[in-house]
């Protein structure tokens, strides 16, 4: 199987996960009161999501959810350094700075009177599947679905930046969202060059799927970069500097980076080697049958969806026997440059068994999903081949994986103090380090402002990584 892993249980821990948080997931969002919030500044009430972290808010989209071609908002997973900003809109203003021949500050309304242009696009974390790479690194483990296709409208960057005519000097242009960073944490801003922020196809969106951004999506402006990974997607967009330089901003010249060239695994890599993470990879989900299954005889359904950054996707091919041989899919009807195309395919299992089914995407360049996915130290842009097993049984009784339960302990009080202010436990029970990279990771912590003694470092590094050491996850 190599490191395209099958995942069997892990699917069974996050529905606990879910049912442990949902309750103070659902009383936070109470909590934000949608009445203190402008009309349309909502956050929306998701469904049945993977809770990554309920505070800041990640979810994280199930399986089932690459069914459709459009994600409905209540399914769209959510991404947030910060905690979700407040947001009035009378007193929001876009102000654009920096190299630009006059500074202006827009309104809502000034951006409403631009041409407004419509793109479906995915949008992709640059972390999803980062928790399917061995060995593991720190972050939020997503599997699948940090990924999503949607309909934003809004107006084209170029044009905004033509409010403000921009001087020969200008080579990158910064974004600044509202949220306030958690602790001593880094500001969340990044830049793009400037071509990226003039392609036609670069927005500020005012909406998504035809209703205002909800505010977990960047209420009121976000910017959307088709093709691009989301860490460029800027939410809550207030701020736009036009730098004569590289930007040095800690978002740009340490996080989101991936080595130029293929690294050992498990190795240390300086930023310097790494390159920021741009275009998406091509790469296809197999959302039917799960992970796990047991089908009846006779015809079966094999669908998902498959997607790319630069160039589309030309063909899907479905394995059912392990890579032997690929027969094509048939993509539906649906498609768009820079939105990601349901698949399908029929299939009749020969007999009773047990059968390992792969899908893998090409795009019109002719670069393909590996087989192996090669290891970078942040854990962006998984895109190995997916692969899942499913059994064929001799009746006719079909069954969905069985949920099981898992456990989770009491927490000493050193760690409660230290560790459980700013987040919940969620972001550390997902994770799988080693005692060194607790050890960094407890470091990492205290630069953002952990209550950390000295005196107990230790003891709290000890016992994280005895409960959540390095272990291959259970398939
Ligand atoms: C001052 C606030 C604060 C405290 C206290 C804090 N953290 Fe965090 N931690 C954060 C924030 C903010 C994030 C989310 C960062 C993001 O999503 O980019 C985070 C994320 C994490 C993650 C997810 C992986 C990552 O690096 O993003 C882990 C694991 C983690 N914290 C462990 C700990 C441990 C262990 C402690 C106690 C020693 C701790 N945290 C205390 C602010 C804090």
């Amino acid at each position: 199987m190599g490191r395209s892993r099958i995942t069997n249980t892990t699917g069974d821990v996050e529905s606990s996960l879910f049912s442990f948080n949902r309750r103070r997931f659902f009383s936070l969002l109470a909590a934000l009161g949608a009445g203190s919030l402008p009309t349309g500044a909502a956050e929306t009430a998701k469904q049945g999501m993977i809770v990554r972290s309920v505070r800041p808010l990640d979810l994280e989209m199930p399986l089932d959810g690459f069914s459709t071609w459009i994600t409905p908002i209540e399914r769209f997973f959510v991404r947030s350094h910060h905690y979700i900003p407040k947001v009035e809109l009378q007193e929001w203003r876009l102000d654009i700075q920096g190299e630009v021949q006059k500074q202006v500050s827009l309104t809502m309304a000034d951006l409403e009177k631009l041409p407004q242009i419509e793109v479906v696009a995915v949008l992709e974390c640059a972390g999803n599947g980062r928790g399917l790479y061995e060995p593991s690194m720190p972050g939020l483990q997503w599997e699948y679905g940090a990924v999503g296709n949607a309909r934003w409208r809004g107006v084209r960057l170029a044009d905004v930046l033509k409010l403000a005519g921009l001087k020969d000097s200008a080579r990158e242009v910064v974004f600044d969202g509202a949220d306030v960073p958690v602790g001593k944490m880094p500001d969340f801003q990044r830049a793009l060059p400037l071509n990226r922020a003039l392609h036609r196809d670069t927005l500020l969106a005012l909406s998504m799927n035809g209703r205002p951004l909800p505010l977990e999506h960047g209420y009121p402006l976000r910017l959307v970069v088709p093709g691009w990974a989301g860490d460029c997607w800027t939410k809550w967009v207030r701020r736009i500097n036009v730098l004569p330089q590289e930007f040095e901003g800690f978002f740009m010249k340490s996080a989101y980076r991936h080595p130029r060239n293929a690294v050992m695994p498990g190795s240390s890599v300086d930023a310097a080697s790494m390159e920021p993470v741009t275009s998406l990879r091509v790469k296809s989900i197999i959302a039917s049958p799960r992970e796990g299954s047991v089908l009846g005889p006779g015809a079966a359904r094999i669908r998902g969806v498959a997607w790319s950054g630069k160039d589309p996707v030309r063909s899907v091919e479905v394995s059912t026997d392990a890579g032997r041989t690929w027969k094509a899919a048939r993509f539906g009807k649906e498609q768009g440059s820079y939105a990601w195309r349901l698949w399908e395919m029929e299939w009749t299992p020969p007999g009773p068994g047990y059968y390992t089914l792969m899908a893998r995407a090409t795009d019109s360049a002719g670069d393909t999903q590996p087989f192996v996915q090669e290891w970078n130290p942040s854990g962006y842009l998984y895109n190995a081949v997916h692969t899942i097993g499913v059994s064929v049984a001799r009746e006719k009784d079909r069954q969905e994986p069985a949920p099981a339960v898992s456990g989770r302990g009491d927490f000493p009080p050193e760690f409660r103090r230290a560790c459980l202010s700013c987040h919940e436990d969620d972001v550390i029970v997902q994770q799988r380090l080693t005692r060194a990279q607790w050890d960094r990771e407890v470091d990492k912590m205290i630069r953002w402002g952990a209550p950390v003694k000295p005196e107990t470092k230790n003891s709290i590094v000890e016992f994280l990584a005895e409960r959540y050491g390095a272990r291959p996850r259970k398939r």
